[in-house]
């Protein structure tokens, strides 16, 4: 008989994975309650796809790979375009009502470096939450998923061929169990709560990296991390967003003295691409001059009806958006790299799948195109997911396996500063070394713990990267090489290096 899938993480990718399984039985681990620490609930922006009548799923590739600088792998970009406009009806149907306009047409945001409207939204800037929700409502009705709150993944379970057998995890009550599967999909998220200030769940470590590579997964261009341009300054970790369809509705980036620095960075101003702007507002923060999001003149009173969320974070820091222009940083958003996979999320591990921003199919490139996260999870993880409602594979049985480790509280506060003064928007030789023998003291001290593990991953990928493309920037390494190459690491190849 055919064993259930099983599938780690309660994200839209791994909601939509589950969905799609069916008729299969799925078993979906999330380590928290349902809803609670998955970085698609904080997604403001929305979903890109081609639906407007001037739009095409090639535009939409073609803006995916030129945003990646050079590393998108085309024929993903190719499948997550062509995919976009079914996969937002199917939300739609689901019961993710995404805004339409008064001729009933998609209302659609623009955001940079799109070249059209492209942005489906939901209750302005809630889309994420909205999506989550319809997914956690028809994951709890499906009778083929069942679902196990708090079961935490900490490590996967090896068999006896070399593959992957499952999932060791840690339960309600404290008592470590294996989860035995034939396939099993990683959907962990992203590492950037590596970062000292982030804006997702800082829970969210790179876990998924390190379980997959203890089973000898490849990790693919880990040092591409994307900073958002627009965190909200107020003291806050993880920070709230400003979103970036608020650039596109016209805000502007200002300096403490009222001055509009974008304009001599780039031609596309503030819908420059996200990396060009992290940086820009990055070196106006470094530098002492500050950095504004003024929506006063692009949105003022509009403010709680179009953008409620970011209504909120602001208010809720004294800071009235309507009339002032709001503070704003970097904040570590979204990982490009991760476990190496196929277009259909197999890791080259037998059994063993990953989809979403723990995954790295190539999609991203070095850059992520605003508001292809979610659709990467929709795409790839529905991809996922029908390749394993038909593998026929049957795992040997488990060997044993060790619980992942946790990095003490305040070793890891340590950990988030370094990296994020030293392996932030930009890096250099001195600081990536000071950030990995950080890591070494700390493992010296606590151990292999899983976070060291990730973070030794993207210091080592960004030392080997002796360039700057996309969300990578080497201050060392300004220029661009002519032939973009992707950094694959394994866990025996960190080892011998860091
Ligand atoms: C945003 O709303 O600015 C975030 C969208 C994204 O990260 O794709």
């Amino acid at each position: 008989m055919t064993r259930p899938l099983l599938i780690a993480g309660a994200g839209i990718a791994g909601l939509w994975a589950a969905l799609h399984a069916a008729p299969r039985k799925v078993i979906l681990l999330t380590g928290s309650k349902l809803g609670e620490n998955a970085s698609t609930g904080w997604a403001q922006g929305g979903v890109a796809a081609a639906l407007a009548e001037d739009d095409s799923a090639a535009l939409h590739a073609q803006d995916t790979l030129e945003a990646g600088a050079g590393l998108v792998n085309a024929e993903a970009a190719r499948l997550l375009a062509a995919a976009g406009a079914d996969e937002i009806r199917a939300l739609d149907a689901l019961g993710a009502k995404f805004e339409r306009d008064a001729d009933g047409r998609w209302a659609l945001s623009r955001e940079a470096a799109h070249s059209r409207h492209r942005v489906a939204r939901m209750k302005g800037d809630q889309a994420g939450a909205g999506i989550l929700a319809a997914l956690i409502a028809a994951a709890r009705a499906a009778p083929h998923i069942e679902i196990r709150e708090s079961w935490r993944a900490e490590s996967l379970l090896s068999a006896t061929d070399g593959g992957c057998a499952g999932i060791l995890a840690r339960r309600p009550d404290g008592r470590l169990e294996p989860v035995e599967a034939d396939e099993t999909i990683l959907a962990l998220g992203s590492l950037c709560g590596l970062y000292g200030v982030t804006t997702v769940p800082f829970t969210s470590q790179g876990k998924a990296l390190v379980m997959a590579a203890r089973l000898g997964a490849v990790i693919e261009d880990p040092e591409f991390v994307q900073f958002h341009p627009t965190a909200i300054d107020v003291g806050r970790d993880p920070a709230p967003l400003a979103t970036e369809a608020l650039r596109g509705e016209g805000a502007i980036l200002i300096d403490a003295k009222g001055h509009r620095f974008m304009r001599q960075v780039h031609r596309d101003a503030e819908l420059a691409p996200r990396d060009v702007v992290a940086r820009a507002v990055h070196r106006q923060v470094r530098s002492g001059r500050g950095a504004f999001l003024d929506c006063t003149g692009a949105v003022g009173a509009a403010f709680p009806d179009h953008f409620p969320a970011v209504f909120t974070a602001c208010m809720e820091a004294g800071i009235d958006p309507r009339t002032t222009p709001i503070p704003v940083a970097p904040a570590a958003h979204y990982h490009m790299g991760g476990i190496a996979t196929n277009l259909d999320g197999f890791t080259g591990v037998a059994g063993l799948y990953a989809v979403g921003e723990c995954a790295s199919t190539g999609v991203h490139g070095a850059n992520r195109l605003a508001s292809n996260s979610l659709l990467d999870g929709l795409v790839f993880g529905r991809r996922a997911a029908l390749a394993c409602r038909t593998s026929t594979r049957r795992a040997g049985p488990a060997l044993t396996a060790e619980p992942g480790r946790d990095l003490p509280p305040l070793a890891l506060k340590r950990l988030r500063q370094m990296m994020a003064r030293e392996a932030g928007v930009e890096r250099d030789r001195a600081g990536l070394m000071r950030a990995a023998s950080l890591i070494d003291e700390l493992e010296a001290r606590h151990g292999a713990c899983d976070a060291l593990v990730s973070a030794r991953f993207v210091v080592h990928g960004a030392l080997a990267r002796d360039e700057s493309r996309g969300g990578h920037f080497r201050t060392d390494f300004p220029a661009t090489k002519a032939h973009g190459v992707h950094t694959r690491l394994t866990l025996d190849a960190l080892c011998d290096v860091c």
